[in-house]
């Protein structure tokens, strides 16, 4: 096991589902620097080894594995492996997830059915995989990754709206359910933060207001209260806190790492 002596996740063993990229990725060096080994599951396997190489080459131990979250056969097999190296999942975090956007009348229901799949689907069957696991150690925390577009709406996302919303269902249902067992879950909701994700999201929605994805970008920055964008890690450092002993007593919320863009 990976010791660091401030270390806070020290022998703990973290899984991060979208650990190629992004939130995902800076979750899994924000982990790992502070002592965890950590599990990285994803559908992009070159990122994916990518991310594992970097911690272990930086004397962190991380663990690579292929697994398309829209699949359970895929899930069962990575939590499989998980438990028969490590023994136990102190913590789970569902970060893979996909965007899509356009007009409602343009909504194709092919890409309705994947987005829901990846993004909703892959998170129930993360926290149904992980729960025996965790119910059996009497602990585990699970932080659910959803999004402001579950606290607020704006057009032409009804599809990411939905599926974020219905992230933050499963996470109040899932704390209610797994509480008696020692296990909290909440989730996670950014705003916009520098990922490839953004950019596309930025390209997208701002090519139907008549703006470059650097223009609609600027103007989502002007809009939170401390004029910028996220940066991955500042979401991790979130992420962070709730498994730590420090949130113990936190459960079935949705908080927003937004830079103050809702407030209300
Ligand atoms: N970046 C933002 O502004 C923002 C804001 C709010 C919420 N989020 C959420 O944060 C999470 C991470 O997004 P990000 O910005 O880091 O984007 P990202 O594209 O960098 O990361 C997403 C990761 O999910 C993986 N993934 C996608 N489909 C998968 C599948 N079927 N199986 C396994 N892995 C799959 C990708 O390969 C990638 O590594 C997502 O759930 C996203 O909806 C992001």
């Amino acid at each position: 096991m990976n010791k660091n002596e401030t270390g806070r996740f020290n022998d703990k063993v973290v899984v991060v589902t979208g650990s190629a990229t992004g939130i995902g990725e800076a979750t899994m060096a924000r982990f790992a620097n502070e002592g965890a080994a950590v599990v990285g599951m994803d559908n992009n396997t070159v990122e994916n080894e990518g991310t594992a190489t970097s911690i272990n080459a930086a004397g962190g131990l991380a663990l690579a594995i292929e697994c398309d979250v829209r699949s359970e056969d895929s899930q069962v097999a990575a939590f499989a492996t998980v438990v028969e190296q490590y023994g136990r999942i102190d913590v789970l975090v569902t970060s893979a997830g996909i965007y899509c956007g356009s007009a409602l009348v343009d909504v194709p229901m092919e890409r309705w059915h994947n987005i829901e799949a990846t993004n909703l689907t892959g998170v129930l069957l993360s926290n149904k995989l992980v729960a025996p696991t965790m119910v059996e150690q009497g602990s585990g925390s699970i932080i659910n990754i959803a999004s402001m577009a579950a606290k607020t709406s704006w057009p032409y996302s009804a599809e990411y709206s939905a599926t974020k919303s219905g992230v933050v269902g499963i996470t109040r249902s899932v704390a209610m359910e797994l509480g008696p067992s020692g296990i909290t879950a909440n989730a996670v909701c950014p705003g916009n933060t520098v990922t490839a994700m953004v950019r596309g999201v930025a390209e997208e929605i701002g090519a139907t207001m008549d703006m470059t994805g650097e223009e609609w970008l600027d103007m989502r920055a002007n809009d939170t209260a401390l004029k910028r964008l996220a940066e991955p890690w500042e979401v991790a450092g979130l992420i962070a806190f709730l498994a730590s002993d420090d949130a113990r007593y936190i459960t079935g919320q949705s908080i927003e790492v937004d830079g103050g863009l809702i407030l209300s």
